[in-house]
């Protein structure tokens, strides 16, 4: 694993961006992975301005990104859809057509999941996923007790998560129970992979992902079996490593 310090989260989001900008710039037609949350937000804010000064071109980029809530539609201002468009889609030179997200409205669930998976492999993997970890462990929402085994597949939601996410929704029975992800094994299968976390609220858990056992009751931990992994934190969430 290779770690970047970075001093706070400008800077975290600025080395996280510097490294999916190069990615892009060695290899024009990459398939970005990419990830919601707060955390990723800076990461999208430094490429939209890199993109506006001219340093960089998403033209022949494709995106497919890790997850979405299930039963929300994609005009839903909480759907990751919605996210990545206000976010960042709608401002750079990226194909609509070329940037790929679960829909949170299937019907057919199972269907859904493998054509997600076909996907993928059909555009040829994936370069650089990108990542943000959950407190409780969890990547894209494989939650705690996720068999490595997984592609992309329909989880219920922990009551964590539940709660953590709640705050973007105006009644908390909007907040949907269940959600579309990648599985271990779909993250697993990315060439490189690029974790970011902020905040001291994030130390213990990147503490026991990286420096403890590999455990599915930490799903970020199976990261220690992948060749090329990236982790860029700031100085708070890396307090413990
Ligand atoms: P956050 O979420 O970036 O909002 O902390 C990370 C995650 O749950 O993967």
């Amino acid at each position: 694993m290779r770690l970047y310090r970075a001093t706070d989260y400008n800077d975290m989001s600025r080395k996280a961006a510097n490294i999916l900008s190069a990615q892009v710039i060695l290899k024009p037609n990459s398939v970005l992975g990419l990830a919601t949350g707060s955390t990723p937000l800076g990461i999208y804010r430094q490429l939209v301005e890199w993109y506006k000064k001219g340093d960089i071109d998403f033209s022949e980029v494709t995106t497919v990104n890790l997850d979405e809530y299930a039963g929300l539609p994609k005009d839903k201002t909480q759907s990751y859809h919605y996210y990545m468009k206000h976010n960042f889609w709608d401002h750079v030179n990226i194909s609509p057509e070329k940037t790929y997200i679960p829909d949170g409205t299937a019907d057919d669930a199972k269907a859904e999941c493998l054509a997600y998976d076909r996907l993928i492999a059909g555009i040829g993997g994936i370069d650089m996923q990108l990542l943000g970890i959950g407190n409780n462990g969890h990547i894209g929402f494989n939650e705690p007790g996720t068999s490595f085994n997984t592609d992309t597949h329909l989880v219920k939601l922990t009551e964590t998560t539940i709660e953590i996410n709640r705050r973007f929704f105006d009644r908390e029975e909007d907040m949907p129970r269940s959600a579309f992800t990648m599985g271990i094994r779909s993250i697993m299968q990315s060439k490189r992979i690029l974790l970011v976390a902020s905040g001291a609220q994030k130390a213990e858990i990147l503490n026991n992902a990286f420096l403890g056992p590999v455990t599915p009751s930490v799903p970020a931990s199976v990261l220690q079996l992948h060749n090329d992994v990236t982790l860029v934190g700031d100085a708070e969430a890396l307090s413990l490593i």
